[in-house]
């Protein structure tokens, strides 16, 4: 039982769920190739829920058991006034949250760092795919290397923990993981690869893409002694340590080495659809009912029937030939 004595939300393969993530917005001031086409149709602003509705939705959850939110997008922080949402979400500590973070691209993050520090974030996620800036400006389309890397630096000077988040690409960066954890550590930020993911369509052929991690982590165990560690985060990486450079490394594998059985978490996106799986269609509207009663009282029955929907888990596939779409939506939309 959490705080609130209601029941916690378990779905119908026994998972509890305990960790929500919000796509704030499912605009960016990238277009990642590998996530986005360069022309994107975005939702209109009235489609967005509010922050008082986005708080209201958290607040159902926390009080069925949720204790971790992140934020994500889109790219989180350019929606405006988002230090203001983490304000309110940050209420929600007194009614059982303990985790309230974010997952960004570091573009805006130097104005941003102490505003998030100052609302209680503790640590964030920041995507970064390459340390040369050509490459940086190739695979986001328009983005500075730069500005990330100065948004990163102003986020550990304002006390934030950061994690760096990679996504291993044949075509990009196949050649730079290992410097990059060697960056990451050097910093004292733990790094975590992924491994692309067949969702929505871009202008590229994920299988130009795709580089399993299964290879990416024999090569640098040429470099590095990776000695497995039991952490956990609440996320789906499995981590290992390098105590030569004393920092760890985490891989993602949903192509690889499928981690659903543990999955704890739900996708809120920008307009209040529920998504229980990131590569999966089913989801309940929750905007529709926050709507007609702005007070809340029709979620609860609403996530009962989400954890009743929940999937067992994706079907993710990357092969030479196929469309290498198993989800129709971008990554944008349910914001990983
Ligand atoms: P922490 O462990 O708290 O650092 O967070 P996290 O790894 O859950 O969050 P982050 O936003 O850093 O997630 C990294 C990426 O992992 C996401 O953007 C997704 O690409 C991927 N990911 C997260 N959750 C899932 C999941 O349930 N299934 C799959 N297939 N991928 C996921
Ligand atoms: N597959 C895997 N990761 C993706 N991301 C965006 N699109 C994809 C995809 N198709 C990553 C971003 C960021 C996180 C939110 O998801 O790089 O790290
Ligand atoms: Fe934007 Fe992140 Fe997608 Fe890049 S990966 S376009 S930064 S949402």
């Amino acid at each position: 039982m959490n705080m609130g004595q209601a029941p916690n939300l378990v779905d119908a393969f026994g998972r509890t769920i305990t960790y929500l993530r919000i796509s704030v917005t499912d605009r960016c001031d990238f277009r990642c190739t590998y996530c986005m086409a360069e022309n994107m149709t975005f939702l209109p602003r009235r489609d967005v829920l509010s922050f008082e509705e986005i708080e209201t939705i958290a607040r159902a959850f926390v009080k069925r058991g949720v204790t971790k939110i992140r934020l994500t997008g889109g790219e989180p922080l350019v929606r405006r006034d988002i230090a203001k949402l983490l304000d309110r979400l940050g209420g929600l500590r007194s009614e059982g949250l303990s985790e309230l973070t974010l997952t960004t691209n570091g573009n805006q993050l130097e104005k941003h760092a102490v505003s998030l520090h100052e609302a209680g974030v503790r640590r964030i996620n920041v995507s970064l795919d390459t340390l040369d800036e050509d490459r940086f400006r190739s695979v986001t389309r328009w983005g500075k290397l730069e500005n990330v890397l100065s948004g990163i630096r102003a986020a550990a000077a304002a006390g934030l923990s950061v994690k760096i988040n990679t996504v291993a690409l044949r075509s990009l960066n196949e050649d730079e993981l290992g410097d990059m954890v060697a960056w990451a550590h050097g910093e004292g930020h733990s790094i975590t690869f992924i491994e692309t993911m067949p969702m929505g369509q871009t202008d590229r052929d994920r299988a130009d893409d795709y580089l399993p991690l299964s290879v990416v982590k024999e090569r640098l165990a040429e470099r590095f002694t990776l000695s497995p560690l039991v952490k956990s985060t609440g996320g789906p990486a499995r981590y290992f340590r390098s105590e030569a450079t004393r920092g760890d490394v985490g891989f993602i594998t949903p192509l690889t080495y499928n981690f659903c059985a543990g999955c704890n978490r739900v996708r809120l996106t920008a307009k209040g659809e529920l998504f229980m799986c990131l590569g999966q269609g089913d989801h309940v509207d929750l905007r529709a009912l926050v709507r007609q009663d702005p007070a809340g009282s029709l979620l609860d029955a609403a996530l009962d029937e989400a954890m009743r929907l929940k999937p067992e888990g994706h079907d993710f596939t990357i092969e030479r030939g196929a469309k290498n779409v198993a989800v129709d939506r971008h990554m944008s939309v349910t914001g990983g």
